[in-house]
């Protein structure tokens, strides 16, 4: 034996030392679809050492690979993905897939001895995308808990907002809320068909920022919580459930959102909607089956992958609530939309006021700015580009109007706008337009108060004008009657 092979023996047989011992493993936490490699420890393989690896999962075990002589075999089934390294022995395995979790064994024979060392090798798929729903929405399906006296989810603190984060549970997942970058809660469970879930309490003016993260040993999946989709408030609870809300404009696209990331074949996902006291399924998956109402086959569309459902040209007439039924393993998750579809606003019209004005100043002039009323609709003046007044009714079967005194000589820009939550339009005021009438009849009664006797006078001249036109004819006449008689008396 020469010296550098008795040196590296000594030293291989060294570092062995921690290595060999029957049950010790080393860890390897590895995400699906990355690279996977094992190392052997030794720096340099001799032509005569041979290399083993073996693979161990549930009471099958497998040889994977092989060098001996330089010669390299590896198992068929990781042929294209994988390589032995033919100095070090070291294994790599390319997009390593989870059925690939166990124990890898490797057989290094040098010389005389053979060295072993195992590796615990743990594929986990990247972690779910946690959704947030409100508290009431997520229940188990067979636990109808009748015990709970009704007065306490009668009652709620009207201040708080509870709020629910889930995930699909899966092999070492644990689900956490986060405020700020500060952790508050965790929670796990070795149960596999289960939903995790924590819930969180939050008070309604809370404005810190909050978030979910699922996170396994390699991979981890934050959603921010947005306190006004979820927290609605204690009035819009209707049947004691709470609702995310959702307003839309007559004609666009509305996606309900499921907030989950991926589903399962098995899976199921219903949508219900209810507006007054009837309510249709209208969309529902079932592996991978998709059918929709006829009345929305042409325009909405079910994601195979998230459940979530998008209806294009929504109209009025879809107002009302949609039901998400998502059957996940043994669980039901229930999430509750108000839809609300709102028509475009119309423009308002802008009119002269005269006689609504109160004010007999004649420096002054009214305007008026009118629309007819509609669901959830404000009317407001601008000044610039600061509200001035504004004004709403829950009268639908109205006109909304708002009145607007303004000075004659005002050079400012005021303009009217109406608003709901999906729409506003404005129209700018045109003083010289709106104004003018009032100008006009203005200008008059200057005139008048300045020169009325000169018109008394003018009436009286034409008056007595016509007086005389009137004299004169009479006189023509009677003397043209009087001649006509004396020439008959004559010629008798
Ligand atoms: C990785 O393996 C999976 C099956 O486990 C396969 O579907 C996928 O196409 C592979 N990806 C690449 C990049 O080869
Ligand atoms: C964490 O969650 C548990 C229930 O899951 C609850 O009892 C506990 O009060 C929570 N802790 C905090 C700090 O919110
Ligand atoms: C939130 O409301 C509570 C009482 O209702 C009050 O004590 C607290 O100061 C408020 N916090 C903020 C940030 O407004
Ligand atoms: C999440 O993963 C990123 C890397 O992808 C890491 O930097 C971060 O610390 C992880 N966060 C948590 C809470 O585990
Ligand atoms: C949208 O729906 C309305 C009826 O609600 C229909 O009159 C209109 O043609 C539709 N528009 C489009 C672009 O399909
Ligand atoms: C408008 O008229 C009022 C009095 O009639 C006067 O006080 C004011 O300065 C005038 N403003 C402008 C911009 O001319
Ligand atoms: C009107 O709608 C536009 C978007 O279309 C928005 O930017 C603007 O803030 C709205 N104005 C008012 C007064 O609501």
């Amino acid at each position: 034996m020469t010296i550098s092979t008795c040196v590296f023996s000594v030293f291989f047989i060294i570092s062995m030392e921690d290595l060999v011992n029957g049950e010790w493993h080393e860890l390897k936490s590895v995400m699906e679809g990355d690279d996977l490699t094992l190392q052997t420890g030794v720096a340099e393989l001799k032509g005569e050492d041979e290399t083993m690896w073996l693979f161990t999962s549930g009471s099958q075990t497998t040889r994977i690979a092989q060098m001996y002589q330089s010669k390299v075999s590896l198992h068929k089934r990781l042929a294209d993905r994988s390589q032995l390294d033919q100095q070090t022995g070291s294994l790599t395995i390319r997009n390593i897939s989870a059925s690939e979790s166990g124990l890898y064994k490797l057989e290094l024979t040098i010389n005389d001895f053979i060295s072993r060392r195992t590796f615990r090798v743990d594929v986990y798929a990247p972690v779910p995308v946690p959704f947030i729903s409100a508290a009431s929405s997520l229940s188990p399906i067979h636990d109808h808990d009748t015990s709970q006296p009704p007065e306490e989810t009668e009652d709620p603190n009207r201040d708080f907002c509870s709020v629910l984060c889930s995930a699909r549970n899966d092999r070492d997942v644990s689900i956490s809320w986060y405020k700020g970058s500060e952790m508050m809660n965790q929670t796990s469970n070795p149960d596999l068909n289960i939903i995790l879930s924590l819930p969180l309490e939050l008070h309604y003016n809370d404005s810190e920022i909050y978030s979910c993260t699922t996170a396994n040993p390699v991979s981890n999946k934050s959603v921010r919580l947005h306190m006004r989709e979820i927290c609605t408030r204690h009035e819009d609870l209707v049947n004691g459930e709470q609702h995310e809300l959702k307003t839309v404009m007559e004609g666009d696209v509305l996606t309900l959102q499921t907030g989950v990331a991926e589903l399962k074949g098995e899976d199921k996902t219903m949508w219900l909607f209810t507006s007054g006291s009837q309510t249709t399924r209208i969309a529902q998956m079932y592996q991978s089956k998709v059918s929709l109402h006829k009345r929305l086959t042409d325009r909405s569309q079910l994601d195979q992958q998230t459940g979530s459902l998008t209806i294009r040209n929504i109209s009025a007439s879809e107002s009302g609530l949609y039901k998400l039924e998502l059957t996940i393993n043994d669980f039901i998750s229930r999430r509750t939309f108000r839809v609300d579809v709102y028509a475009p606003v119309p423009v308002p019209f802008i009119s002269s006021a005269s006689s609504l004005s109160p004010i007999h100043d004649h420096d002054f002039c009214s305007a008026l700015c009118s629309v007819r009323n509609d669901r959830d609709m404000s009317i407001s003046w601008y000044k610039g580009s600061e509200m001035m007044i504004q004004t709403s009714n829950p009268d639908l079967n109205i006109i909304l109007s708002l009145p607007l005194e303004l000075h004659y000589n005002d050079s400012e820009i005021y303009s009217c706008t109406t608003a709901n939550p999906v729409s506003n339009k404005s129209v700018r005021l045109h003083m010289r337009e709106i104004c003018q009438h009032i100008e006009h009849t203005h200008i008059e009664h200057e005139d008048c108060l300045d020169h009325c006797g000169g018109t008394e006078a003018l009436i009286r001249l034409v008056l007595s004008g016509l007086v005389g036109i009137a004299t004169v004819v009479f006189l023509v006449d009677h003397v043209r009657i009087c001649s006509e008689k004396r020439r008959a008396a004559a010629s008798v």
